[in-house]
């Protein structure tokens, strides 16, 4: 219980009788637990550019990052995800930064499998997950263009990407596992004799896989511990969702990957001030490219044609044709401003429809929700502030409500259990998946 809350509860019971709870508390005891997890990611900034106030030139500023990463930490966000890009800063260092400023917050490391042999990277991860006493994430990147690719020397094609990808997964499995020496001879890598003293602080490291490809989707559900999504209406969220879960059982998982879903929220105190910022936000974004700015400075030309070679942009721009304004609250003119460059969905609204949208996707079995705005720092504080104990309210009142639904359940089921039971609405949190005991060949 926050200290906000215990102040309303004590005022509470100076002014008001006392009140009989025993009903309530021992309806709560005797219910099954019925949790309905719900965490959420930002994404790392390590100086004060932003796509709206692009700062051509800005180098990493370490008071800047450090203050970003003890907000995330102050506000209770789970998560920040340091990005991968050919030419971005290398995100083990900031990540290993952004460890050593914070206490609780987890830092996802965004990895492309060209950019580091296997064992060097079961080592840096683990390392790093040691020196921050296990708040290491791994976020796979297959690759989504074969010209961003190749600068790094990665010239595999996207479906070869993913092998390789699966193939890094489980020598990372497995060198996490235990000390003892191993062998590995697959299709991409062949090593002798590799050992591994550097072992994860819990047991192992999640892995996260991202992507809306059929290849990602048979990657991810057969293998990852959360699968991570971009931001689309929730019929089609629900479908890969379908997708995804489908692989995990074809692969004969017994828990499926946690999904990720990510947005980029345009919130303000009423619905008539979030829409003018999401205009002014539309207005900024088309006018930085029109000038040739980025938040990295220049404006990226893009690679290999105008239509971007990944499933899940291509997908965005797709739905962005069907209209402005997807179920509540979803928001596509930011995807066609920024041709679907990354995570560029918004939601806009009023911090309780924002809170609301994002509690349909809770609804729909996300336990990872990803938020992130336009002006970095500030929106992080606005969420922190606004959206972070609205979602988490609205979660708390699921899981009484499930609890109270499965405890009628029990009292009404009959002597024998055989009428009409009421299974919770939602799963237990899935433990780590199954780590691979044996070296596996790929070929
Ligand atoms: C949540 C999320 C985060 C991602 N982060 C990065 C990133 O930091 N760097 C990058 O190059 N690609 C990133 N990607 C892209 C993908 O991981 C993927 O390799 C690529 O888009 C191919 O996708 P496709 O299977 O949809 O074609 C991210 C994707 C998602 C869904």
């Amino acid at each position: 219980m926050s200290q906000r809350q215990i102040n309303i509860t004590e005022q509470a019971a100076i002014r008001e009788p006392p009140v009989d709870l025993s009903p309530l508390v021992s309806l709560l005891s005797t219910a099954k637990p019925v949790k309905m997890p719900a965490e959420f990611i930002s994404a790392t900034f390590a100086n004060a550019s932003t796509e709206l106030n692009p700062i051509p030139g800005s180098k990493i500023d370490l008071d800047f990052l450090t203050r970003y990463a003890r907000t995330l930490d102050d506000y209770e966000y789970n998560y920040t995800l340091v990005p991968y890009g050919s030419s971005f800063y290398d995100p083990f260092t900031v990540g290993a930064t952004i460890a050593s400023v914070t206490k609780k917050l987890k830092v996802v490391i965004a990895l492309r499998p060209n950019t580091m042999y296997p064992t060097v990277a079961a080592k840096q991860l683990s390392t790093l997950d040691q020196l921050s006493n296990g708040r290491v994430v791994v976020h796979f990147i297959a690759g989504g263009n074969d010209a961003e690719q190749a600068r790094e020397g990665d010239f595999l094609d996207k479906e070869g990407r993913y092998e390789r990808e699966e193939e890094y997964i489980k020598i990372l499995r497995r060198a996490w596992s235990s000390s003892e020496p191993f062998d590995w001879e697959g299709k991409y890598y062949t090593f002798k004799d590799f050992r591994n003293l550097v072992l994860p602080t819990n047991g192992t490291i999640p892995v996260s896989v991202g992507g809306s490809s059929d290849s990602a989707y048979r990657i991810g559900g057969s293998l990852a511990d959360i699968f991570g999504l971009w931001g689309e209406p929730l019929k089609e969220t629900k479908e890969q969702i379908d997708r995804i879960y489908g692989e995990a059982e074809k692969a004969g998982r017994t828990h499926r990957p946690k999904i990720w879903v990510t947005f980029r929220p345009i919130t303000a105190e009423t619905e008539d001030l979030a829409w003018a910022k999401a205009h002014r936000t539309l207005d900024a974004l088309n006018r930085n490219k029109e000038n040739g700015l980025s938040i990295r400075g220049k404006q990226p030309v893009p690679l290999g044609g105008v239509t971007p070679q990944n499933v899940g942009s291509q997908r965005l721009l797709d739905i962005a044709k069907r209209g402005d304004v997807q179920d509540r609250a979803l928001w596509y003119p930011t995807v066609v401003a920024t041709n679907a460059g990354g995570a560029s969905t918004a939601l806009v609204g009023s911090y309780e429809t924002v809170a609301e949208s994002i509690l349909d996707y809770v609804d729909l079995g996300c336990e990872l929700i990803s938020i992130r705005g336009y002006d970095n720092l500030n929106d992080a504080i606005d969420y922190g502030r606004y959206i972070l104990p609205r979602v988490r309210e609205g979660i708390r009142e699921r899981e009484i409500a499930a609890k109270a639904k499965t405890t009628n359940a029990t009292e009404t089921n009959g002597t024998n259990g055989t009428k009409d039971a009421v299974v919770p609405v939602v799963a237990e949190v899935a433990p780590p998946a199954e780590v691979v005991p044996v070296p596996v060949a790929v070929a």
